[in-house]
Order: structure tokens, then sequence, then C-alpha cells
């Protein structure tokens, strides 16, 4: 969308003016257009995206960790350099996040003080611990897996950088799902033990992956806003749903079992029948009484503490190098 927008002009629009600005937005919505940072949107618009896409990367960092845990200890150097270049992959999600959500006005810094302090949330399934190498396979195979799931729609978001942002985000998801299912199969082609550590992972991770896709509809807050907005495109329980019917037939070719007894093909939905989530546990680790919630948040903040020398010296130098350029546009020596 290329309207511009009040909020720029001389004046802050009157009643009349932002109605015909709600009415530009609304069929641009309508025309599938992309809303871009310097188009007017309403206040809630703006709110809501800031909320998803500062969750969204905060989850990229916050997932670093329990990966990063597993670095110093893989069992060759391919994957030690297969899981690095993953781990930078998620730092990089979230520089892309929180660049799209400064588009919207909002700093990093302040995102970084919500995360910190608990005003705002990160994926629930990162509060759990990564306890055999196997995890490895199993976040990539499954977390990943669902991640991309719920992000290629995100590619057709509404807000132009963001979608834009995702497009890579995707790409590189994609890699991560595929090494984490590759990783699987040698584990579960290798010797007994090697198998039951895979199994044993993917009967851990399973159900937190079901539950990254947030509430059910019928409880899910902000579902129809976002998706009347076009910010989301399907809601939790039909994404949901896309990655049970996705994975079935992968893990019959890993040759593992997904730990939920109820798991069958229905014939008449032409999807598969899955049992019973344990809500009651997602809502704990929202509460914060995850088994890892604890450690992932204040390693985040120790983390933050410790890179400040580096915030610093960046500063120093992004003004030294402005003062430069400044001087040189004077025609002065550098
Ligand atoms: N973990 C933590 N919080 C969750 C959650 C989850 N799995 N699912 C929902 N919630 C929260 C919501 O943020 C909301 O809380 P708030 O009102 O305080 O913000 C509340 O539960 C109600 O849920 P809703 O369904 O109403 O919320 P949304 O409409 O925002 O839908 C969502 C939730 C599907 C997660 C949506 O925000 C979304 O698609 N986000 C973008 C993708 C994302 O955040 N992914 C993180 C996954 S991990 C990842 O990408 C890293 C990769 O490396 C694997």
């Amino acid at each position: 969308m290329t309207t511009v927008l009040p909020g720029h002009g001389p004046e802050a629009p009157g009643e009349a003016e932002t109605e015909a600005f709600q009415a530009v937005f609304d069929a641009a919505v309508a025309a599938d257009e992309r809303i871009e940072p310097r188009d007017w949107m309403p206040d809630a618009y703006r709110a809501t995206l800031v909320r998803q896409i500062a969750q969204h990367a905060h989850s990229e960092i916050i997932g670093m960790q329990p990966e990063a845990n597993w670095i110093s200890r893989a069992p060759s150097l391919r994957r030690k350099a297969i899981l690095l270049a993953k781990v930078q992959d998620e730092a990089g999600h979230g520089l892309y996040l929180y660049s799209a959500a400064e588009t919207l006005g909002t700093g990093r810094d302040e995102l970084l003080d919500k995360l910190h302090t608990g005003r705002q949330k990160y994926s629930s399934i990162f509060n759990y611990p990564t306890l055999t190498w196997a995890d490895v396979g199993a976040i990539g195979w499954l977390v990943d897996g669902a991640a991309i799931t719920n992000q290629v729609p995100l590619c057709r978001c509404s807000y132009g950088p963001y979608a834009r942002a995702m497009i890579r985000i995707c790409k590189e998801e994609s890699f991560h799902q595929r090494q984490g299912y590759e990783l699987l199969l040698a584990l579960s082609r290798g010797t007994e033990a090697q198998k039951a550590m895979a199994q044993d992972a993917v009967d851990r991770w399973w159900w937190p992956s079901l539950m990254m896709f947030g509430p059910p509809d019928d409880e899910s807050a902000h579902s129809a806003q976002s998706m009347a907005w076009k910010i989301k495109r399907h809601s939790n329980d039909e994404l949901r749903q896309r990655f049970v019917d996705i994975c079935v037939p992968q893990a019959e070719s890993l040759g593992l079992t997904l730990p939920d007894p109820e798991l069958r093909w229905n014939e008449e939905r032409g999807h598969h029948d899955f049992g019973p989530i344990d809500w009651s546990e997602f809502q704990q680790v929202l509460k914060g009484n995850g088994p890892c919630n604890e450690q992932r948040i204040s390693q985040r903040r120790a983390a933050h503490e410790n890179g400040a020398w580096v915030r610093e010296a960046a500063a120093v130098y992004a003004g030294k190098h402005a003062t430069e350029h400044t001087g040189a546009r004077n025609g002065e020596a550098a």
C-alpha cells in the first residue's frame, strides 16, 4: 500500500480524516495489499503486531539455549558445524524480527527489557530441557517443523516487513527441520540404544510441540481479530491439525512412533484424529512453572549483561563513524 499517512503531516488527523484513513486501511487489507511502516494503521493493529512479533523474536533467541547446550557435545565435527550454523540462524531470525518491530516504532531495548522482566512471552516449547543428543533431532524435526507450519502463512501477513522477514526465516527453518529429521533417521537406523534414545526424545517433545500452536480456537483471545486483519491466515487448531497430518507419515518413515494411542486416520474428516492435549500443563508453563523457565530467563539476562560492553563499543564506533562522515562532508580530514 502506498497511501501516506497522518502523523507525518503538519497536524494530527481529525475524526473525519481518521475515518478516511481507516477506510483506506480496510480496503488495502481486503485487497490483500501490504501495509507498510509509513502507512496509517489502527493503533490496535500496531499493538497486536508488536505483541506477536516480539513474542516471536524472543522465542528465536531463547530457543538458542536448549540446543546450544549440545554444541560442545555434538558427536562429530559435521554435526557440530550443522548445530552451530542452526543456532546462529536463530540469532539472525531474532535480529530480523526485532528489526521488523522497530519499523512499528518499538525499539529492541524496550522489547528485551519486557522479556527480561516477564512482561512479554516467548514460546512455551523452550521451557523444556534437552536431555540427550537425540533432543537436537527432535527439536529440528518437531519444533522447527511446527514453526514452519505456523510461519509459512505468515509470509502472507498483511504487514510488509514481517511478511518479508518470514520468507528468509522459513527457508532457514526448512533446513533446520530437515537436519533434525536426518539426525533422527541416523539414530533410528543405528544401534538399539540409539533408536531408543530417538524414540524417547520424540515421546517427550511431541505434546509440547502441539502446544506451540497456542490454545484451542475457542480459547484463543487474539485469533479472530488477527485473522480479520490478515496477520494470521489460519487458526491455531487448523495449523495444529495440519502439523499432525504432516508428522504421521514422517514418523512412519523414521521408524518411530508418536506417543498418542488415539492417533488414527479419520476417513470422513480427511485428517488424523488425535488425543486430548494437556492444556493445564501449557498454562503452567506460560505462568513460569515449566521445567526450565527460570533457567532460560536467568541465562538470557546474564547474556544481556555480559554483552553490555559489545553494545557500548558498537555505539561508540557508530558515533565515531558518523562524526567521520559528517567531517568528510564538511571537507575536514577524517
Ligand atoms: N507459547 C507461549 N505463549 C503462547 C503460545 C505458546 N505456544 N501460544 C499462545 N500463547 C499466548 C499468546 O501470546 C497470547 O498471550 P498474550 O495475550 O499475553 O500475548 C495467549 O497465549 C493467547 O493466545 P492466542 O492464540 O490468542 O495468541 P495469538 O493469536 O498471538 O496466537 C501464536 C499465538 C500462534 C503463537 C501466534 O502469536 C503466532 O503465530 N506467532 C508467530 C510465531 C511464533 O511466535 N512462533 C514462536 C515459535 S518458536 C520459533 O519460531 C523459533 C524457531 O526457531 C523454532
